[in-house]
């Protein structure tokens, strides 16, 4: 079992429960820890940063009572520093917020961590990794988007998981690499071996008829 900050032993699968039924969360967030996920990936989306509007506040609140699986949430919005406070009291163990949605990052990791909870950082498609140099050893994540965020579903891109790379060959060895978007078994392989050690994956794991086998053949 992987410990958050500790030593690397697995990769951590993150299922997304943006692919869950939302009228079921509980029951799905079962599903997928009794399959051996690790942690449930929680897209939040404003309808401003992204094109997309999903769930907020009282929903992590809400699934931190009915699972103790970490809650690592994906925040996709505009202005991130006024709800980490909101977040970090509702539940979330790991919140990652994006590069290009603040003007300080390190200003919004600080803020996290004073939280007492882990930092994430991510970024879209078309920003270039060179730009998180500066925090690499702030954060104790790094989430690459392989799509642009906003929906499950979309299809990989595969320059965009080149990315992994340059930020392990620059990162502690302890940094959690994680990426998101357009996830599968294929995928996740060429992820993995560019160095990635944590992988989100939302529509190949709930349409799967075998959620075991799925998770297992992302591991
Ligand atoms: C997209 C979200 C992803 C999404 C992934 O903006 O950040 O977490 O749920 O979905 P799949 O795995 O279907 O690409
Ligand atoms: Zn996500």
């Amino acid at each position: 079992m992987y410990k958050i900050g500790g030593y690397r032993m697995n990769t951590i699968i993150s299922p997304s429960i943006l692919s869950a039924d939302f009228a079921n969360l509980e029951r799905d967030i079962k599903l997928v820890k009794d399959a051996g996920a690790d942690w449930i990936h929680v897209d939040v989306m404003d309808g401003h940063f992204v094109p997309n509007i999903t769930i907020g506040v009282p929903v992590v609140k809400s699934l931190k009572k009915v699972t103790d699986l970490p809650l690592d949430v994906h925040l996709m919005i505009e202005n991130p520093d006024k709800y980490i406070e909101p977040f970090a009291n509702a539940g979330a163990d790991i919140l990652t917020f994006h590069y290009e949605a603040v003007e300080s990052p390190a200003k919004t990791i600080n803020l996290i961590k004073s939280k007492n909870i882990k930092a994430g950082i991510s970024i879209k498609p078309k920003t270039k990794p060179e730009v998180l140099l500066p925090y690499l050893e702030m954060v104790d994540m790094v989430l690459v988007m392989t799509v642009e965020p906003g929906f499950g579903g979309q299809k990989f891109m595969q320059d965009c998981a080149e990315k992994i790379k340059f930020i392990k060959d620059n990162a502690p060895q302890n940094l959690i690499i994680q990426v998101d978007g357009g996830i599968n078994d294929i995928t996740g392989k060429i992820c993995k071996n560019y160095g990635a050690n944590s992988i989100v994956a939302g529509s190949y794991i709930y349409s799967s008829s075998d959620i075991k086998a799925a998770i297992d053949s992302l591991k």
